[in-house]
């Protein structure tokens, strides 16, 4: 049976040619059918089309009456797989201790890594579930999670597990990324290069003979891993296929986007820290950069040079970071309106970089992120709106209506 979407306002994202993903001035650029319907079959879009349709005896028609449709979000870099939570830190950052310091007192990701390895896979999986349900109600239907809450090998194989059943028992896309090299373990202090063997050695063919990763991340920044424990980290990855998306210079100029483009990273995330030669060397390369402005709202740290980045030709993904520590929240509207208003970015800027720029962080450029015969029907449908604009400049309030993920109408928006 088909499901026809009727009066469509604007129809979003829309292409004839796929693309993998969209740079520079043409991320400013918007395909647009006016007026218009759209048709799913077996989870897939099937048609579409500007006017009235022809409509079939069993067709299931969903009104979209003068709504916009645009593609669910595509967030390709979250760590919403966590135990418990973080809020008295961020009493002592009111407080006036940097996020550096909290890290350096055993708070921070170890903090999180404690309360991970006292409970079991199934509490992990009851305590996760709730925000990857949250998430697909705020309209993201494909989503990357990373590992690095384990930091040793059995709880990062237990992270990734959760993540794996995740992807089985909910309707998002999930792509998983191994982050056992997040931060180092308090024992690990005195000599850190032991626990980079640990990665090496250990964990990357555990989670390899397991097949629970598609990616390798790295915090390669300031205070974590250096620029060779990196390379040492990504070389071992990619023995076993493991392609890097990496974190860094959140915190300093780390040589992070150097070392990630040189072994092929598929992103680079976070970015705070960018001038002329990470410029130019993303320029020369297939990478995606990737900034997370939620980030910079909750720890009140500079932002990535957005501006700056497309106007030299480059493409931008923007994600929401969603984690206990830096940025507690899956909300990509409230990623859009950051990306207006912090990121000094326009409004259709915003909407590539939520859509097929980040599938394409995460290798779901194919089936992911806009609109386009063939591809999965992961469709939010807004309320009705003056223009697109209005939806990241209306800060703070829902303008979904509906979501669609597979095919299938999610109930409950
Ligand atoms: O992306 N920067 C490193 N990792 C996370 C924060 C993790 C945490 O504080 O728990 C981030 O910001
Ligand atoms: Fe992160």
């Amino acid at each position: 049976m088909r499901l026809v979407l009727t009066h469509i306002a604007r129809l979003l994202m829309v292409e004839y040619e796929s693309r993998e993903l969209v740079a520079g001035a043409d991320m400013e650029k918007m395909h647009v059918r006016e007026n218009a319907w759209l048709t799913i079959e077996d989870g897939l879009i099937t048609g579409f089309g500007e006017g009235e349709v022809a409509l079939l005896m069993d067709d299931e028609v969903l009104d979209c009456s003068g709504g916009m449709v645009i593609p669910a979000f595509c967030d390709s870099h979250t760590h919403l797989v966590y135990a418990g939570s973080r809020e008295k830190e961020y009493e002592d950052k009111i407080r006036g201790l940097s996020y550096e310091e909290i890290a350096a007192r055993g708070g921070g990701i170890l903090n999180s890594a404690a309360l991970l390895s006292s409970i079991s896979e199934q509490q992990l999986f009851e305590q996760s579930l709730p925000r990857a349900l949250e998430i697909i109600q705020s309209g993201t239907g494909a989503v990357e999670i990373k590992s690095g809450y384990g930091l040793n090998t059995k709880d990062e194989v237990k992270m990734l597990r959760v993540i794996r059943r995740l992807g089985e028992e909910t309707p998002l896309a999930v792509r998983s990324t191994f982050l056992g090299a997040h931060a180092f373990p308090a024992a690990y202090r005195p000599d850190p290069d032991r626990y980079v063997k640990l990665v090496v050695e250990d964990m990357i063919p555990a989670v390899a003979s397991e097949k629970l990763a598609d990616y390798i991340d790295v915090f390669c920044d300031r205070g974590f891993f250096t620029v060779e424990q990196t390379r040492t980290i990504l070389e071992a990855g990619a023995k076993y296929g493991l392609v890097p998306k990496i974190h860094a210079n959140e915190l300093d100029f780390s040589g992070g986007v150097q070392v990630g483009v040189a072994n092929g990273a598929r992103s680079v995330d976070h970015l705070e820290f960018v001038a002329e030669e990470e410029i130019g060397v993303l320029k020369k390369s297939r990478t995606m950069p990737t900034l997370l402005p939620g980030a910079s709202l909750f720890l009140g740290m500079r932002y990535a040079p957005a501006r700056k980045m497309i106007d030299a030709g480059l493409p931008v993904a923007l994600a929401s970071d969603y984690n206990p520590g830096s940025s507690p929240s899956g909300n990509m509207e409230l990623v859009m309106s950051l990306g207006i208003m912090q990121l000094r970015m326009l409004p259709y800027e915003v909407l590539n970089a939520v859509t097929l720029n980040g599938a394409y962080a995460m290798g779901l450029e194919k089936t992911h992120g806009s609109v386009a015969v063939g591809k999965t029907a992961s469709l939010i449908i807004t309320k009705p709106m003056p223009s697109f604009g209005f939806m990241p400049y209306a800060y703070g309030s829902s303008q979904i209506d509906r979501i669609i993920l597979n095919g299938k109408i999610v109930q409950d928006v």
